[in-house]
């Protein structure tokens, strides 16, 4: 008999992550390395996941992600990341990078990127995982717009095809008939 599974609040996986720049992570240049900021995200998006989830998570896939802002060497990054919606296995978390120097000046919110985890069983085997409950006007947002970034992904990794996106058809007809 399968167990029904608690549906769970954003700020139960709340994650903040807080990093120094080191020469190590650093280019030639003295800024951070897109690479380092990535592995970072991951890990910090990936704690949120397996929070949320109360099991391992693997990554299934990020969003594409751009780097407006220099980090530069020595600066404190803050990295935020919350859940905004759940499916049937996975997860999507919404992680946000701010940086600031050590005295806490020039504060400035550098990226953001959406990752998606899927809740692994102890066999190694997606498993379902709690709904989420949006409770605040953003995270109502996030959650409504989840679902088309997934079906986005899904088309581009060829898991669905284009024709069986039903909530981007749904918008585009929306738009040519000028609701
Ligand atoms: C992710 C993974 C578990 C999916 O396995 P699978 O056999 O395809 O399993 P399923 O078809 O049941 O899919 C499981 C979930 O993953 C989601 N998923 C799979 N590929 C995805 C992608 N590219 N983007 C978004 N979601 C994806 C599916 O939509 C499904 O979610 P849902 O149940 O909420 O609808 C598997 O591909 C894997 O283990 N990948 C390697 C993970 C890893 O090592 N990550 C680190 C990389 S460095």
């Amino acid at each position: 008999m399968s167990q029904e599974i608690k549906p769970k609040k954003v700020s139960e996986s709340r994650t903040i992550m807080t990093e120094m720049v080191m020469p190590n992570d650093t280019n030639p240049m003295g800024n951070l390395m897109g690479g380092n900021l990535l592995r970072w995200m991951d890990i910090a998006s990936g704690i949120c996941a397996g929070k949320h989830c109360e099991a391992h998570v693997v990554t299934a896939s990020v969003d594409n992600v751009s780097f407006q802002k220099p980090i530069k060497l020595g600066d404190v990054i803050t990295l935020e990341a919350t859940v905004t919606r759940a499916f049937r296995t996975s997860v999507e978390i919404h992680v946000e990078v701010f940086a600031n120097d050590i005295k806490g000046g020039n504060p400035r919110r550098c990226n953001h990127a959406y990752y998606t985890f899927v809740g692994m069983d102890e066999e190694g085997r997606p498993q379902p995982v709690p709904q989420v409950v949006p409770l605040t006007e953003i995270e109502q947002q996030r959650y409504d717009s989840a679902s088309k970034r997934r079906e986005m992904r899904l088309i581009l990794s060829g898991r669905i095809k284009p024709e069986e996106a039903t909530e981007f058809r749904a918008l585009f007809l929306a738009r040519k008939e000028g609701l």
